[in-house]
């Protein structure tokens, strides 16, 4: 397949590391300069090519950038109906997308993370993308989605790694500074961390797991206890995204 990325950032960087050794022709433009020059040594299939020559020769082009700028930069560029866009960016609703990429009319948003490099990264979409599936459903989780605001909540959501990454190097911090040795430290945390998150989840699965925690008066329990409010903290900045993201409006879950 011959894929195109518009916005050569983190992003289409781990997409792009996932993407090798799979027989595709991939388009990067050339900003940023150094991650394109980057990719493009480190990835065989991969070139450099401006704008225009990435959603010309592409047949899929994946929406990298910030918003505001793919509201300056898309209207110009020469999308084709029956071309596939996915886009990857917070902020631009499919409405928005279908008048920047006009005639393109098979325009899906997704949420790709940065593990999507190595696989076993999920990843929503609405609507349902054959291109998506094709590209990375082997090695993926594809949770298509029944309506935009659905999607949209999953934004919400993806927003929970920094947080929980941020409480983890605390503890690993507060490890380090009994034990002196900060690469044990980090080792045990994350492999601890690892090993209570299944591969795939099923309704329960971590309600399960908590539970198996909760020892009365047990290290797990207390800490818990002192750490509450950070659950309310959690609700309300959740709930803080509802305007950005469209989750006030009930039309939304269509
Ligand atoms: N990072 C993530 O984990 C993640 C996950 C899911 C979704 N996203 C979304 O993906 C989008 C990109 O995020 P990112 O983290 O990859 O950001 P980023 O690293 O800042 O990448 C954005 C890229 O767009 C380039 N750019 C700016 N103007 C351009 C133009 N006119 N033409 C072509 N490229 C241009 C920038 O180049 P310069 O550096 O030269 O300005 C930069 O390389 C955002 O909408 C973000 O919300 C990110």
């Amino acid at each position: 397949m011959r894929v195109g990325f518009l916005g050569t950032g983190e992003i289409t960087a781990a997409m792009v590391r996932g993407l090798k050794g799979q027989g595709h022709r991939i388009l990067v433009s050339p900003r940023n300069a150094a991650m394109a020059a980057t990719l493009a040594a480190e990835v065989p299939e991969v070139a450099i090519a401006p704008n225009e020559q990435v959603v010309e020769g592409s047949d899929v082009v994946f929406l990298c950038l910030l918003a505001r700028v793919a509201a300056e930069v898309l209207p110009s560029l020469p999308f084709r109906a029956g071309q596939s866009v996915i886009s990857v960016m917070v902020d631009a609703p499919l409405a928005t997308l279908r008048t920047l990429c006009a005639p393109a009319t098979d325009i899906a948003i997704t949420i790709p993370l940065p593990p999507i490099t190595t696989g076993g990264c999920p990843l929503p979409v609405y609507p349902a993308s054959p291109a998506l599936d094709a590209l990375f459903g082997e090695k993926n989780l594809i949770l298509p989605q029944p309506f935009e605001a659905a999607l949209n909540a999953h934004l919400g959501a993806s927003a929970l790694c920094s947080p929980i990454l941020d409480q983890l190097l605390t503890a690993t911090e507060w490890l380090a500074g009994h034990t002196g040795n900060p690469a044990a430290a980090e080792a045990y945390i994350a492999a601890m961390i690892r090993g209570y998150l299944p591969e795939r989840a099923a309704e329960g699965d971590l309600a399960e797991a908590l539970k198996k925690l909760s020892t009365e008066g047990g290290l797990n329990a207390t800490l818990r206890a002192a750490m509450a409010p950070a659950k309310e903290s959690l609700r309300q900045g959740l709930t803080a995204f509802h305007s950005r993201l469209g989750l006030d409006d009930p039309k939304g879950r269509t």
